[in-house]
């Protein structure tokens, strides 16, 4: 499967190193045009000696039309980051913007239609409504706003995904790779400024991995579309413009570009 980067695209962020210095320099000057930031984000759960630093003092930025992969070891911090970064968490410290607004100051409420009108988010473990049938599912954000779904998109996403003739069918009569790409396709559809995604290959196999990673990296490049993933996987990690690496909480290093072998070094020296 190739990736669709190429030696013609231009380099859009600044190559980094992976001192912190550097690393909070790129973050500074992609700020001005970020759809999303952290800023010394800290995130402990639990109290004493049971406390884990799951986001250790994290100062990033995701900026507009990119494709952003956020990669570490398991327990790195990478769903939680995303968690707090959207505002599904609250982070203990630092502050988490979408846009210009910093979630910690929203209220419930207010968060939720911020979430509903901004991000769509792609859940590690898909989190559809069982009593909903896939169609539901997938129109249920536009349905909860009280608009009318576009069918021309919802064809066109459900074809790529290779789901259009599962969509009378309940969550349990799915499978995990199906689960996966109905989660995928109610993230979509409303068409979000920024899409967070946890692993959305994870229970796919190669070939359909390979198309949804085409249909992101197009979304980007045409649509101008944002979107963060967290991946294990170096080529989904080769299809965006930026990986970002976490290890222990901490940011370990950003670099524009990846290639397939770009990431495997990365993790081999993380492991
Ligand atoms: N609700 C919670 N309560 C207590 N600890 C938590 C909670 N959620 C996450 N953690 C801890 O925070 C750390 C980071 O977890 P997180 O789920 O963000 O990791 P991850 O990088 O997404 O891992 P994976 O690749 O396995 O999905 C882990 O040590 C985890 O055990
Ligand atoms: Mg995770």
């Amino acid at each position: 499967m190739a990736s669709l980067r190429s030696d013609e695209r231009p380099r859009i962020l600044p190559e980094v190193s992976d001192n912190a210095a550097s690393t909070s320099q790129a973050a500074s000057v992609a700020e001005s045009d970020s759809v999303a930031r952290l800023v010394n984000a800290v995130k402990v759960f639990g109290e004493g000696d049971s406390a884990v630093r799951a986001i250790d003092d994290v100062t990033l930025s995701f900026k507009r039309g990119q494709f952003t992969a956020v990669m570490g070891p398991s327990g790195s911090g990478k769903s939680t980051m995303m968690y707090c970064q959207s505002g599904l968490d609250r982070l203990s410290s630092g502050q988490a913007f979408i846009g210009d607004v910093d979630v910690s100051t929203l209220s419930d409420n207010e968060l939720s239609v911020l979430r509903r009108s901004k991000m769509g988010f792609i859940f590690q473990s898909f989190h559809l409504v069982p009593a909903l049938t896939a169609r539901e599912n997938i129109t249920l954000p536009i349905d909860l706003d009280g608009h009318e779904v576009d069918q021309e998109f919802l064809a066109e996403l459900t074809g790529v995904l290779g789901i259009e003739n599962r969509l009378n069918n309940r969550p349990s009569q799915l499978s995990g790779g199906q689960r996966q790409r109905v989660a995928i396709a109610r993230a979509m559809i409303p068409k979000p400024e920024v899409i967070f995604a946890d692993e959305p290959t994870g229970a796919l196999d190669s070939k359909t991995s390979g198309e949804l990673l085409d249909y992101l990296r197009r979304a980007v490049d045409t649509l101008g579309q944002t979107i963060v993933m967290v991946t294990h996987d170096a080529v989904a990690a080769s299809y965006t413009d930026t990986a970002v690496y976490v290890q222990d909480g901490q940011l370990v290093g950003q670099a524009s570009n990846p290639t397939v072998d770009d990431v495997l070094a990365k993790i081999k020296e993380l492991s």
